[in-house]
């Protein structure tokens, strides 16, 4: 498996993160569904557990993920291998809606300090790999004391390196500010078949950057429905997919799988899976595709796609994006 640097850290991490939002359980906000299917924690652990045991040590979660709750169970995992892991979390999302209905946010000095610390206590540890802004605005910017304090506590080790999880509207814009924020080590951006127009901006940003940017990949398989796609009829009300998902859905990632000269079936799941993070990382602009797991299945199909060393094959990935761009636009 090819690892790559995780600026400012001294790690080196793999392909695959493992995405975590999914472990939190279900989560209502304001009357929206933003969680997934509850888990049971003893069965949570045990996924972490399983990456860890393969090398797969790269986590990603957030506050926000079942409000605490993901935070707490990947705690639980690491605990005793604290060593063998690299923790990403983010902050910044309340549990709650603002006035236009979406979920409201804060990023003062008084909320980062509050936030990262009761992270380091659920997550069971004295230091944060990688601490991300969580959907920041671009206002955040112009805030010097936050970034002070930011870098404060880099130099105090409770964290060793700042990320912003960008909104879809800043990731696939070429000309945002956030690009040329100094002092941010990683960039979390959507990145999929389905992400669209979302899925070039990061490419173009890579080689206009000085340097490299490390971009972190999320929603690889859109929550799993361009592996198993599925109408909103097979998701429970406290299932987020529920309303992400749609019958032109379905049909349009069966016509993406199958337009290609060699189709690829919905089983074994596997070889799906395996495509789409050749479509992320043979971009040449992903340095680890973030994937969220449920389960153990899905931990040991990500392990044995981490040892292909097609993964960051060029040529497949651009017949893949010439696919997307004509079946998703
Ligand atoms: N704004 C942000 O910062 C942000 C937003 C979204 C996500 N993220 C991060 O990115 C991570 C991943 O994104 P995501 O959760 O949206 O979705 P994803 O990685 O695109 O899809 C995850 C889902 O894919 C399915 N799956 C995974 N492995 C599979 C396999 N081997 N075979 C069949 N199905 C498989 C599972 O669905 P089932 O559970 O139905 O089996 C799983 O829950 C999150 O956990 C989180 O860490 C960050």
């Amino acid at each position: 498996m090819l690892r790559v640097a995780l600026p400012g850290t001294g790690c080196v991490v793999p392909p695959v993160t493992i995405g975590t939002w999914g472990l939190g359980g279900p989560q209502d906000i304001g009357g929206q569904a933003l969680g997934w299917p509850a888990l049971g924690d003893s069965l949570a652990r045990s996924v972490i557990r399983a990456a860890l045991d393969e090398g797969l040590n790269f986590i990603d979660t957030a506050d926000f993920y079942g409000q605490g709750r993901s935070e707490e169970i990947v705690g639980l995992a690491v605990s005793g291998r604290r060593a063998d892991a690299v923790l990403a979390s983010k902050w910044g999302l309340l549990p709650k809606l603002d006035d236009q209905g979406n979920v409201d946010r804060t990023f003062s000095v008084a909320h980062l300090t509050d936030s990262l610390h009761a992270s380091l206590r659920r997550l069971r540890t004295d230091y944060i790999d990688l601490y991300q802004l969580h959907g920041p605005p671009r206002t955040v910017l112009d805030q010097d004391e936050l970034w002070l304090t930011l870098e404060s506590f880099r130099q105090a080790g409770k964290i060793r390196s700042v990320g912003v999880s960008l909104r879809s509207s800043d990731a696939r814009n070429p000309e945002s500010p956030w690009w040329r924020c100094p002092g941010i080590d990683v960039w979390q951006v959507p990145y999929s078949p389905v992400a669209g127009k979302e899925t070039v901006g990061p490419r173009r940003l890579a080689e206009a950057r000085e340097g490299r940017p490390f971009l972190l990949a999320r929603s690889v398989l859109h929550h799993g429905l361009l592996v198993s796609p599925r109408g909103p009829a097979a998701f429970t009300d406290v299932d987020h997919r529920h309303d992400k998902t749609s019958d032109d859905l379905v049909d349009r990632v069966e016509e993406f799988w199958s337009s290609h000269a060699t189709p690829v079936p919905p089983e074994p799941a596997a070889a799906r899976v395996k495509a789409l993070l050749n479509f992320a990382l043979g971009s040449g602009a992903i340095s680890s595709a973030i994937v969220g797991v449920t389960s153990t299945e899905h931990v040991r199909v990500l392990a044995e796609a981490v040892q292909d060393d097609q993964l960051r094959d060029s040529v497949r990935s651009r017949q893949l994006h010439a696919t997307a761009a004509r079946v998703f636009g």
